[in-house]
């Protein structure tokens, strides 16, 4: 069951994730928050990939950038990012080791070239339940048509 209030909270790192974002946001309210690595992903592709790549084999976990909206008064978290490598960036994972997020409900939604929420979920559902919440199903933005359809059931 979905609860009010709800926060939109995402990572992206070339604007596609933050377009979802912010549609959703747009039709559900609350507010829209940003996750930022520290330092920064460089812009150049290959650099990027070869860092990504490097934390992905280590399983090195980014130092994420402190929020600038506490969601302690929220209990449902709409959490984006792009899937890399079929998976979430390891910044999600330090979101959930470094956000309270006990009783609360995230519903995942990705945007891919082509891979789904699904492969995403594995991973999401272990991060959900070490930290306390709950997780739903989830979304693959990669669509307008798709992620109004699918937050319809959450206006
Ligand atoms: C390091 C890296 C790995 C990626 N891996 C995948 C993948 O496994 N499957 C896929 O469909 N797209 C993959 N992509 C493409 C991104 O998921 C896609 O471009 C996404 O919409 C970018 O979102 P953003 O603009 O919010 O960063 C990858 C992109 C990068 C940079």
């Amino acid at each position: 069951m979905f609860m009010q209030p709800v926060a939109v909270v995402y990572f992206s790192q070339t604007g596609v994730t933050a377009n979802a974002a912010t549609e959703i946001q747009r039709v559900l309210g609350g507010p829209l928050v940003e996750l930022h690595r520290q330092p920064a992903y460089p812009e150049n592709y290959s650099e990027l990939v070869q860092i990504a790549d490097k934390e992905r084999a280590a399983h090195l976990l980014p130092t994420l950038m402190p929020l600038t909206t506490t969601l302690s008064d929220v209990t449902t978290i709409f959490l984006g990012f792009p899937t890399w490598w079929s998976q979430p960036p390891l910044i999600i994972n330090q979101f959930f080791a470094t956000t309270d997020l006990r009783g609360k409900t995230i519903v995942p939604f990705t945007t891919s070239v082509s891979s789904l929420i699904d492969e995403s979920m594995g991973t999401l559902r272990s991060l959900a339940k070490k930290a306390g919440a709950t997780l739903t199903p989830g979304l693959t933005a990669n669509s307008r048509e798709d992620t109004q359809n699918f937050i319809r059931q959450y206006q």
